[in-house]
């Protein structure tokens, strides 16, 4: 079994040779989501909400069929993203509105996504383990999404 580090070091190498090709936001996202639903352990949804028109609206993901729209300041996901920082919940059922996606979730992070000051949207990830996230998750995730962000044109999507 690998350590946080090792597998944050290892998800940074392959989405950097996953995208190094190509800048299209769609096409990295979706197959960054699908790198991080086969590598990411304990991990039941992971993906993608943007930020499209005022709310957020669902991305590339793997893991089950999901809500489509969550209005910013609901829910884990909107908190995250009107805040502009990391959420980390241990248990979501006492996360005070947090919106059930699959009813096999624990615990959940979301990091947001920001280029060049704009909000873009957040990566939420859930786990059927309670507590499963810390703070080397969320350093680890938004290591990586820097990776994704320097690596796409993000202007054809805002
Ligand atoms: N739980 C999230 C909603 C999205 S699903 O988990 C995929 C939230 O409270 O924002």
């Amino acid at each position: 079994m690998s350590t946080k580090k090792e597998l944050y070091h290892k998800l940074q190498k392959r989405v950097e040779s996953q995208i190094a090709n190509e800048r299209d936001w769609l096409a990295n996202l979706s197959n960054c989501a699908q790198l991080f639903g086969k590598l990411v352990p304990d991990v039941n949804w992971i993906g993608f909400y943007l930020f499209r028109k005022g709310e957020l609206v669902l991305g590339p993901f793997s893991g089950n069929p999901a809500v489509t729209r969550i209005q910013l300041g609901k829910g884990v996901c909107g908190t995250s993203a009107e805040s502009g920082k990391a959420v980390l919940v241990p248990n979501v059922h006492e996360f005070p509105g947090h919106i059930v996606c699959d009813i096999i979730s624990q615990s959940e992070i979301v990091v947001p996504m920001f280029w060049e000051g704009r909000l873009l949207g957040v990566l939420d990830v859930d786990s059927p383990l309670l507590n499963r996230f810390d703070l080397e998750d969320k350093e680890g995730f938004e290591r990586v999404i820097q990776v994704i962000l320097e690596g796409t044109n993000w202007s054809e999507m805002l």
